[in-house]
């Protein structure tokens, strides 16, 4: 089957351009929360399929997957238990196949998520490491120590998980493993040949199923510092943080990403890698994306940047060096499933919402790959105020470890209808949805010009029409202060970030905007927290 999907994508057209991902706008499906088939209330792979024409509308080149592997769900499907398996919850293989099929059928990539940093407490070599024993040989595919103290009391170092609380667990055998994240995922050992060998086999299983690529988990983490050194302090990692700690970042990461970069070469089609890396600096994250390493790493530094002109242009220009300086393109994101959708983030409300569309208008402009994550292009907010009984996120029972709470930007998709679970799917939703929600479905906002999705729609389509955006050069114009503008070849982009409505020459005929414009002679007053493309 997969033979014949291959081919049938390098029809298209689009698809044909090679370095196709150098400037692909990428849509994020965090699998539970966009479409239930089944009305368990549990988004699946039947109910991505068959909304997929919506991504096809929207003009995206492809989608990335979050983790629907056979899992107990104990970090939202990032524990897996078994890689080459569907859990029933999203459905079985068959259906992966058929997605896959289906996508590439409507001309768009399929990017999975690969996990290797840490496997599930429930996968086979991690339960025969636990009942083997101290001399099991699964042992050594994980990282078990001793503890400290007289009895070992105490755990090996004073590594804090990401997730709150000591990175190690005790067993019943009196040492402790490892785990930067929950105790239901056990770090692997990648200095032991075998865990290597079975994620090549892993990476194969999926590139012969079709995909175009992976997502790499936690691409910092697999190597951890020799001797496992103490740190020292508290508050270690965060999930949203570029902290230098003996656990991320460590060279020896680089090597495993160019044997990835090999096998993905090896297949027609240019499949990608595109790392989940923190790194302390532009500089560091860069070298995720040597010519011989992934393709993409997500630019981080963009979103978690203040709302405030001089700091993006920092950032922008910090990015685009540092990627430029191996040759790679950078990516521009706003927004995903670990973080308080930006919506809120730049203050929620009507303003909020201007300056997210705004926002999104700017990384589009910007020379790249774009990333959208579900709901997005919606405007949704955050969901504050979930009640507890509700929540998943391991974070949220583990203290206060994260930055935020990471179910607010899960909630399910508001897809249709004007009551609960808007179109989600035939039963109810896992999460609930606020009802104002009824004006943000993507029925609602269909054929609405000044809406979000429409906004997002032709944003997307001009991008693909206008030869100068995507990948390619900028140059900043001069502008007044809390005011950004730049050219791209044929097109000038300006964005008002501040609140009160800014006076400009105007720079050519407006494209599209995220708000109303007024005009006054040669003259635009560009609301605050307003975008603006102009052909020139
Ligand atoms: C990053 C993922 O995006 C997040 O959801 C997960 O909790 C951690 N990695 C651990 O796998
Ligand atoms: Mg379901």
């Amino acid at each position: 089957m997969t033979q014949e999907l291959a081919p049938t994508l390098r029809d298209q057209p689009a698809a044909r351009s090679a370095g196709w991902w150098r400037d692909a706008v990428i849509y994020q499906v965090y699998v539970r929360s966009f479409a239930d088939s089944d009305g368990d209330g549990i988004g699946d792979l039947r109910g991505v399929r068959d909304r997929l024409p919506h991504l096809a509308d929207l003009g995206v080149d492809a989608v990335w997957l979050t983790p629907f592997y056979a899992s107990p769900q104990a970090d939202g499907g990032y524990d897996v238990a078994d890689y080459r398996s569907v859990d029933p919850l999203f459905g079985d293989l068959r259906d992966a196949g058929d997605l896959v099929g289906e996508a590439h059928r409507l001309g768009l990539r399929v990017i999975v998520d690969i996990v290797p940093n840490h496997t599930s407490d429930r996968h086979a070599w991690f339960r025969a490491a636990l009942t083997g024993g101290p001399g099991a040989p699964e042992r050594g595919l994980y990282h078990f120590r001793p503890g400290r103290g007289e009895q070992g009391e105490l755990p090996p170092n004073d590594w804090e998980s990401v997730f709150g609380g000591p990175a190690w667990t005790r067993t019943d055998t009196g040492d402790w493993y490892l785990h930067l994240f929950a105790p239901e995922q056990p770090d692997l050992n990648w200095e032991h040949p075998a865990v290597r060998e079975e994620f090549t086999s892993v990476l194969r299983f999926w590139l012969d199923l079709g995909v175009d690529g992976f997502r790499v988990d936690v691409a910092h983490g697999m190597i951890k510092a020799a001797g496992m050194p103490d740190i020292g302090m508290r508050e270690q990692a965060k999930m949203i943080g570029a902290q230098v700690l003996p656990f991320f970042d460590q060279d020896g990461v680089h090597e495993i990403h160019r044997s990835w970069r090999r096998l993905l070469d090896s297949y027609d089609g240019e499949r990608i890698g595109v790392a989940e890396a923190w790194a302390p600096t532009p500089e560091r994250l860069a070298l995720y994306v040597r010519p011989d390493e992934l393709h993409q790493a997500f630019n981080f530094q963009f979103l978690t940047c203040d709302w405030d002109a001089t700091a993006m242009r920092g950032v922008i220009d910090a990015s685009l060096a540092a990627t430029r300086s191996v040759g790679a393109p950078t990516t521009w994101v706003l927004s995903n499933h670990d973080v308080v959708r930006h919506t809120t983030r730049y203050g929620g409300g009507p303003a909020g919402l201007g300056r997210a569309r705004a926002a999104a208008l700017l990384a589009l402009a910007l020379p790249g790959s774009a990333y959208v994550y579900q709901g997005e292009e919606l405007g949704l907010p955050e969901v504050a105020d979930l009640p507890d009984a509700v929540r998943q996120d391991p974070a949220f029972f583990r203290g206060d470890g994260q930055d935020g709470l990471r179910d607010g930007c899960r909630v399910p998709l508001p897809w249709s209808g004007s009551s609960q679970p808007f179109g989600f799917g035939p039963g109810g939703s896992w999460l609930p949805q606020p009802d104002s929600w009824k004006e943000l479905t993507v029925e609602a906002q269909t054929g609405d010009p000044g809406s979000t999705l429409e906004l997002y729609r032709s944003a997307i389509a001009l991008r693909k029409e206008l030869p100068g955006l995507g990948d390619g050069e900028m140059e900043w114009l001069p502008a007044p202060e809390g005011v950004l503008a730049f050219a791209r070849p044929g097109l000038v982009c300006t964005l008002n970030t501040l609140s009160a409505k800014a006076p400009l020459p105007v720079p050519g005929r407006p494209l599209l905007s995220s708000a109303a414009l007024e005009f006054t002679g040669g003259t635009a007053r560009i609301p605050g927290g307003t975008c603006v493309w102009w052909a020139v």
